[in-house]
């Protein structure tokens, strides 16, 4: 694809109230581009341009976007956080973040999407997964093999990564959910009450998750020196057969839902009490960034308000205006904020809008 994105920082905050928000920070870090007084909007940078090639030449590392090279890259973090002295703060509660540090990565051959290392379970194991704010449920790969789930992925240098796949019986901490109490069981694999509770799940583009409902706890941590343990309860996908691309590199070693829904982790750890309604993710410019729940944003940040449906609890914006350099177009339309969807998808008149003006504009080959 032509297109990258690149400095880009949101912060979602959610409140409890009917009004929910969406603040959207933007960091103009390496271009010259002006956002004028309220109004804000997203930096596009080809491929090819100096800020892109500036990124992607990072020298001593493993190959951009390989596995190893995000590895090498939380390795680094974690020696940084290790001589972290920041001041600890004061009266509001600690935001909290995963167990295994508040990095995100955008990982570019596993399908172009944002992950995070959490762990789960007693004893604690690791997972990769994909964050995803367009989707609820939180799975894993579980008792399965790779007949219906991705045990392991070669590398573009022929290294063999092997993933963790979760399973049940070996965490002293999990829990079978069954058919009575939940709502997000399947109606028509729930022959009793007392059953496992089934669950499925259709994603876009043909892929899918199924299998059986578990709680266990998600290891978290207070995102600030103290660092303290914060054990959250959640119910999670038990996913024993995954398909479609889900078998091919995307999402390989499980999803994380981050979307409105009840039972994604946002809503779980407000309604436990854990933290307030709200979770915030940076995206920085060399694909590496942070997320943390609980966090409030500042009171400088922008703001623009949801418009959610409960049968569809997705972060629904509402687009008033474009500006493509010299060439403002006030068109009003609603999109979905979906860090589980590698590229944006503009429908007619504004994909029209933005591609004339923009081909219009370069002067470069
Ligand atoms: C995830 O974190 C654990 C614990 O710090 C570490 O052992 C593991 O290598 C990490 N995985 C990745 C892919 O970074
Ligand atoms: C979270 O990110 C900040 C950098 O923004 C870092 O200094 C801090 O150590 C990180 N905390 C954890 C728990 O990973
Ligand atoms: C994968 O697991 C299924 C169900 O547990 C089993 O029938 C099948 O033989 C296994 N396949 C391999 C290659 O291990
Ligand atoms: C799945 O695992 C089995 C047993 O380890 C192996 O023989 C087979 O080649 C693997 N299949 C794929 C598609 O990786
Ligand atoms: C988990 O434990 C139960 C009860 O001991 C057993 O029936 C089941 O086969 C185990 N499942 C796996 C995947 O090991
Ligand atoms: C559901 O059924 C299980 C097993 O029969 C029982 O222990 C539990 O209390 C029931 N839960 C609800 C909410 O009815
Ligand atoms: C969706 O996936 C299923 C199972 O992998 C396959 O049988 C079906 O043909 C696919 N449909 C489309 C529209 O790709
Ligand atoms: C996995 O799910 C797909 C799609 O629902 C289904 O067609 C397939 O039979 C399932 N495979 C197994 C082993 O359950
Ligand atoms: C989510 O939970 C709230 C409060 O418990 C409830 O009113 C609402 O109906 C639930 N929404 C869904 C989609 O289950
Ligand atoms: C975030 O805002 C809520 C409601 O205004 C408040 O209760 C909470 O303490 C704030 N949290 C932080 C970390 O500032
Ligand atoms: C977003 O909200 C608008 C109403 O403001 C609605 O027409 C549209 O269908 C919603 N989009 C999605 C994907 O839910
Ligand atoms: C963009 O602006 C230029 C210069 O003002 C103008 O000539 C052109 O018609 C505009 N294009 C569109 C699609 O509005």
């Amino acid at each position: 694809m032509a297109l990258a994105w690149t400095s880009t920082t949101s912060t979602y905050s959610l409140t409890s109230g009917s009004y929910l928000l969406l603040v959207l920070l933007l960091l103009g870090l390496n271009s010259g581009i002006c956002h004028g007084l309220g109004s804000f909007g997203f930096d596009i940078h080809h491929r090819f341009s100096d800020p892109v090639k500036q990124i992607l030449g990072f020298e001593g590392l493993p190959e951009k976007g390989s596995v190893e090279y995000y590895v090498a890259m939380t390795h680094q973090d974690s020696i940084i956080r290790g001589r972290h002295l920041a001041a600890s703060n004061n009266q509001s509660p600690a935001p909290l973040t995963f167990a295994n540090g508040n990095d995100t990565l955008l990982i570019n051959s596993l399908g172009f999407l944002y992950y995070a290392n959490v762990s789960v379970g007693t004893p604690s194991v690791s997972y990769l997964v994909a964050l995803d704010t367009g989707s609820d449920l939180f799975w894993l790969p579980c008792d399965c093999n790779n007949s219906t789930c991705e045990t392991s992925l070669q590398t573009s240098s022929g290294q063999v990564v092997n993933f963790n796949i979760y399973s049940p019986n070996a965490s002293s901490t999990s829990n079978k959910v069954s058919c009575n109490s939940s709502i997000y069981c399947d109606p028509n694999q729930c022959p009793s009450a007392k059953s496992d509770c089934a669950y499925s799940a259709v994603y876009l583009s043909n892929m899918s998750t199924s299998g059986i409902l578990v709680e266990d706890v998600l290891h978290l941590i207070t995102d600030d020196v103290q660092s303290k343990v914060v054990d959250a309860p959640i119910t999670l996908g038990c996913g024993k057969n995954e398909t479609g691309i889900f078998l091919n590199g995307f999402a390989p070693n499980g999803l994380l839902g981050l979307d409105l829904g009840n039972i994604s982790v946002p809503s779980t750890i407000a309604r436990k009490g854990l933290g307030p309604n709200s979770f915030s993710m940076c995206f920085g410019s060399d694909g590496t960034g942070r997320i943390n729940f609980g966090d409030n944003g500042t009171l400088e940040q922008k703001e623009t308000s949801f418009t959610v449906q409960p049968s569809f609890p997705v972060y629904n914006i509402s687009i008033t205006q474009i500006n493509v350099g010299v060439n403002v177009s006030k068109m009003e339309f609603t999109a979905i904020f979906d860090s589980g969807t590698s590229f944006t998808q503009l429908r007619d008149p504004v994909y029209t809008f933005i591609s004339k003006t923009f081909n219009s504009q370069v002067t470069e080959k």
